[in-house]
C-alpha cells in the first residue's frame, strides 16, 4: 500500500528530476500528479541530457510504468512533441506511460490568456510565469464552465463544446485586451487538437482506478512532485505562485490516492536557494556573489531559459516547507555549486520590525520586509565533484550539511555533487529507512 514522494522545498528546479530518475529502478510506476508544462526536470545520464516537461522522470527505465494522474493540466501538443522527442533518442513509450482522462487539457486560449494577464503588475510586480497556459487552464478548471478533460476530447459533444468555449473566450479575450493578435478560430481548433487525442489515444487511461488498484495490490509507487512548496498555491509565497498545491499536501488531490498511503516524503533542496520569476525572495543575492552562484549552477531555466534569481540557503523558508510537506528525509543537491566561496552564509532567522522571528510571515508585505539574519561558516575551497562518500568530504562542507539539516529539523540522506547519476551519495539503508519501498 505505502508509497514515497519527493517534493521541492524551495521555488522549483531543486533538481527533483536527478533524484526521481535515481530512485526509479526501486519502484514499479512513477506519478506526476500536478502542474504542466511549466515544469522541466533534467536527467543526466551516459553524457546525454533529457528535459522533462510533462513525462514521468522514470520513462528511462523501461520496466517503470509513468502516470500523469488527473491534477496535471496538459497540453496534448507538447506531451506529443515530448514523445516523438524520446523516441528519436531510443526511449521507448508505449504502454509505459499512461495519462489521466480527468487531467485538464491546456488550450490556444490558456496561453493567450497567460501572456494577457502576465504583463500586469500584482502588488507592483508581476508574476512572471512560464507563459504555459497554467494558471488560465487551473482557472477554469475551478470555474468549471468553460474546461475541458482530456477524456472530453473523445466525447461526440467534443466539437460543440470547443465552439462554445471559443464564442464565450473571443469576446472575454476582446474585451480585455481589444488587442488580440489573431482572433480564435473553434474550427482550426477542433481538428488540430482531434488530431492529438488520435495520436495519444493509446495512452488515455482511468488512472486513478488504476494507482488505486496498483497500491492495493502493494506495487511500489513513487510520486514526483513538481514546482516546489513555497510555490504551493495556497501556502506559498501568494499570490507569486503557481496555481496548484505544489507542496506534500497536494500529492493525494493530485494523485488520487489517499494521503496515509503516502507515508515518506523526501524533501530535495538545493544547498543555496533560487527562484525564477517575481515574488519576495529573503536571501536574493542581487551582486557577485548570486551571479557567481548563476554561472557554477548554470541557473538558467529548464522551460524558459530565463536566468535564475540566486541566494543563500534559507533554512526558515525551508523548515517551514519541510514541516508543511511532512518531509521525512533531506535530499540536498548541488552542493558542488558552493566550492569556490571562501566563505558560506545561511539565513537562520528574519529580522521583522526590528524583531528576531523564526517563522516563514504569510503575508506578501511582512515577507518583503524581513532581513534574513545570517550565520556564516567557512567555505571549503575543493573540487568535491568526484567524492563517492560522504566521509571523504571536505570537513567544511560535512559542517555545512551539518547545519543545515539541524536548522531544518531532518536528516540529510541523500547529496548532490554535480548532474550526473554517480555523483550522488545516498545513507546507508537509504532505500530500506527512507522510501516505503519492499523490494
Ligand atoms: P527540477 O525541476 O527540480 O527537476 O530541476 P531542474 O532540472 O530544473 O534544474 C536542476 C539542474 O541542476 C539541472 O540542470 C540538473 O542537471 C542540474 N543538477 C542536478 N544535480 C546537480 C548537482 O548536484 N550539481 C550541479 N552542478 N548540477 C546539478
Ligand atoms: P519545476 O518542476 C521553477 C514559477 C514561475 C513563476 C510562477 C508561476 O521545474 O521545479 P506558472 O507558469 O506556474 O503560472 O508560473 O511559478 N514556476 C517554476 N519555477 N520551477 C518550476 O517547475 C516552476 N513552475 C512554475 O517561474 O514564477
Ligand atoms: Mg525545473
Amino acid at each position: 500500500m505505502p508509497g514515497t514522494c519527493v517534493i521541492g522545498l524551495q521555488w522549483g528546479d531543486e533538481a527533483k528530476g536527478k533524484l526521481v530518475d535515481l530512485l526509479t529502478r526501486h519502484f514499479d510506476i512513477v506519478v506526476r500528479f500536478l502542474g504542466g508544462a511549466n515544469a522541466g526536470h533534467t536527467v543526466v545520464t551516459g553524457g546525454e541530457t533529457f528535459k522533462l516537461h510533462h513525462i514521468p522522470s522514470g520513462i528511462l527505465n523501461p520496466d517503470v510504468m509513468n502516470i500523469v494522474t488527473a491534477g496535471v493540466v496538459l497540453n496534448p501538443k507538447v506531451v506529443i512533441e515530448e514523445i516523438d522527442g524520446l523516441r528519436s533518442r531510443r526511449i521507448a513509450i508505449d504502454d509505459n506511460l499512461m495519462l489521466s482522462d480527468r487531467a485538464h487539457v491546456v488550450m490556444p486560449w490558456h496561453i493567450e490568456e497567460d501572456r494577457l494577464l502576465d504583463n500586469a503588475p500584482v502588488d507592483g510586480e508581476t508574476i512572471g510565469t512560464t507563459l504555459r497556459g497554467i494558471g488560465p487552464c487551473y482557472r477554469d478548471k475551478a470555474g468549471r464552465f468553460l474546461a475541458l478533460r482530456l477524456g472530453d476530447l473523445y466525447q461526440p459533444h467534443f466539437g460543440e463544446k470547443v465552439k462554445h468555449i471559443v464564442e464565450v473566450k473571443n469576446r472575454l479575450l476582446q474585451s480585455n485586451n481589444g488587442h488580440l493578435a489573431t482572433k480564435l478560430d473553434a474550427t482550426t481548433i477542433y481538428s488540430e487538437y482531434s488530431a492529438y487525442a488520435e495520436k495519444l489515444k493509446p495512452h488515455i487511461r482511468d488512472t486513478t482506478s488504476y494507482l488505486l488498484d496498483a497500491m492495493e495490490a502493494n506495487r511500489q509507487v513513487l510520486f514526483e512532485g513538481a514546482q516546489g512548496a513555497l510555490l504551493d498555491l495556497d501556502h506559498g509565497t501568494f499570490p507569486f505562485v503557481t496555481s496548484s498545491n505544489s507542496s506534500g499536501v497536494g500529492v493525494s488531490a493530485g494523485s488520487g490516492v489517499p494521503g496515509r498511503w503516502i507515508n515518506k516524503i523526501i524533501g530535495v533542496i538545493k544547498a543555496y536557494s533560487t527562484r525564477v520569476g517575481g515574488g519576495p525572495f529573503p536571501t536574493e543575492q542581487e551582486n557577485e556573489t548570486g551571479q557567481h552562484i548563476r554561472d557554477l549552477g548554470k541557473e538558467y531555466g529548464t522551460t524558459t531559459g530565463r536566468p535564475r534569481r540566486c541566494g543563500w540557503f534559507d533554512a526558515v523558508a525551508v523548515r517551514y516547507a519541510a514541516r508543511l510537506s511532512g518531509v521525512d528525509v533531506l535530499s540536498v543537491m548541488m552542493l558542488d555549486v558552493l566550492s569556490q566561496l571562501p566563505e558560506v552564509s545561511i539565513c537562520v532567522a528574519y529580522e521583522l520590525d526590528g524583531e528576531r522571528v523564526d517563522y516563514f510571515p504569510s503575508q506578501l508585505d511582512a515577507l518583503r520586509r524581513v532581513q534574513p539574519i545570517y550565520e556564516t561558516l567557512p567555505g571549503w575551497q575543493v573540487d568535491i565533484t568526484s567524492v563517492r562518500a560522504v566521509d571523504d568530504l571536505p570537513a567544511n562542507a560535512r559542517r555545512y550539511l551539518d547545519r543545515l539539516s539541524e536548522l531544518v529539523g531532518r536528516p540529510v540522506t541523500v547529496v548532490s555533487v554535480g548532474p550526473d547519476r554517480e555523483q550522488t551519495m545516498f545513507a546507508p539503508d537509504f532505500v530500506a529507512k527512507a522510501t516505503s519501498c519492499q523490494k
